[in-house]
């Protein structure tokens, strides 16, 4: 077991693996499956052990960024990395609400997330500071998009080399975006399981650090922060809904972590467990379908089919727990059509001036459709977690609005397209 330096001076229970299969324990390292079933592994904090030791106040007291809650973060040492990342605004979204039917509606803004404008710098920010006490020293991922960008962008902050695995056909915003740090893009002739797998034998054979393989254990845990802030910025209250969008399956499930751990640890009252909803499009829905049908397993999707490439997992690592966090939290599923997905963008751009990439199309779209069948708490906040930024897709947005002709720069030109009603 790692017992160096924890950060309240206990032993670390705080820094152990557990199988969520079967529960074998181990100690901590770059290992991301059971010796025992192959199931994935989990980190464990001594949550009793925290109760009145992380407090509101101490909470309080320390920087605007994720690691405000670094006790419920899987580190050993106090961080270096991932410095700023996370505290993204909550922001009340009535002009949404009336549109779509939700009272008491909020937007986790990810989208302006530090440095890369996605919710996956805060898995990043972990798994990379975790590979520094690992003595890891070069990083990687197998990539829709986002995680690319978020782990050569921190990678290079760290001065740390980084081979990025992804799907050649991915938007071109998002290549540069990942190129401009001097990572290695490695673009691979496949679909994301694919390059996942890949990354696999990779990881095996080099010994790197591949955030989201061999190190996912770590890097999963980076997205109970997200949790952690709305509980903080909703006064310390829990939410009574949230609608979250699902690729591997992972941010969903820790977001029901994050609120457990909170309860636990009496940062947050007993009550109801807010119902979690997940959010896919309609071209790769691997995990809605399994709810919608009832079925305890995922089958995976060969050919994923949509806009939303950051969604598009045919075969996601967290499908089961994602289904298990739907159920059990009472929330439910719903996938939706590409042309929903873009009137989805065009919605939350026009009501709430909040641009998000094609990920919060289909988190738009899922809420307006969850409140029409009326699968919402009544009487308590709901939340969108709004997780990627629309500057990455904007092809996607093109078709939400019409460009107009450009004018001569004359007065009455512009009398021209008033008197039209153009304004
Ligand atoms: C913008 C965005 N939102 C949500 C997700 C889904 O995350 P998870 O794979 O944890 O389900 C992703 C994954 O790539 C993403 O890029
Ligand atoms: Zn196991």
């Amino acid at each position: 077991m790692n017992t160096t330096k924890t950060l309240l001076g206990q032993s670390a229970a705080l820094d152990m693996l557990r199988c969520r299969m079967c529960g074998t324990e181990t100690e901590s390292g770059p290992y991301h499956v059971c010796e025992e079933c192959f199931g994935p592994l989990e980190v464990i904090y001594d949550t009793e052990g925290l109760r009145g030791k992380l407090t509101r106040e101490k909470i309080a007291s320390r920087p605007s960024d994720m690691w405000r809650y670094r006790e419920l973060l899987p580190v050993a040492e106090e961080p270096t990395r991932g410095l700023g990342v996370g505290c993204t605004p909550l922001l009340r979204a009535p002009r949404l609400g009336k549109a779509i039917g939700i009272q008491d509606l909020w937007i986790k803004a990810d989208s302006s997330n530090h440095p890369t404008q996605s919710f996956k710098d805060r898995v990043v920010a972990v798994a990379l500071q975790r590979a520094g006490e690992l003595g890891i020293k070069v990083v990687g991922c197998a990539s829709t998009g986002n995680l690319a960008n978020a782990v050569a962008a921190q990678a290079a902050t760290a001065g740390l080399q980084a081979w990025i695995f992804i799907p050649e056909d991915l938007e071109p915003e998002k290549i540069v975006a990942t190129g401009v740090h001097g990572a290695r893009v490695i673009r691979v002739k496949g679909v994301y399981d694919d390059v996942n797998r890949l990354c696999a034998e990779v990881a095996d054979r080099f010994g790197w650090g591949i955030v989201n393989v061999n190190l996912r254990a770590y890097y999963s845990e980076g997205s109970k922060s997200m949790g952690f802030e709305i509980a903080e910025q909703l006064g310390w209250t829990l939410p009574a809904n949230v609608v979250v969008p699902m690729a591997g399956g992972s941010l969903i499930t820790k977001l029901r972590k994050s609120f457990w751990e909170l309860t636990k640890v009496g940062l947050v009252d007993e009550g109801p467990e807010p119902r979690i909803f997940g959010a896919q499009a309609a071209g790769c829905s691997p995990i809605v379908s399994a709810l919608q049908r009832g079925e305890r397993q995922v089958r995976p999707v060969q050919k994923p089919d949509t806009i939303a490439r950051s969604l598009a997992i045919g075969n996601p690592a967290d499908g089961l727990f994602a289904l298990e966090t739907m159920r059990e939290t009472g929330g439910w599923g719903e996938a939706v059509s590409d042309e929903d997905i873009v009137r989805g963008i065009g919605t939350l751009a026009t009501l709430e001036g909040v641009f998000t990439e094609t990920a919060g199309g289909v988190t738009v779209s899922a809420a307006a459709r969850l409140a029409l069948d009326g699968r919402l708490a009544p009487g308590g906040p709901t939340v969108l977690c709004i997780t990627g930024n629309g500057l990455k897709t904007p092809e996607a947005a093109r078709s939400t609005f019409r460009l107009e002709d450009p004018i001569q720069p004359r007065l009455s030109e512009v009398e021209r397209l008033v008197g039209n009603g153009a304004a």
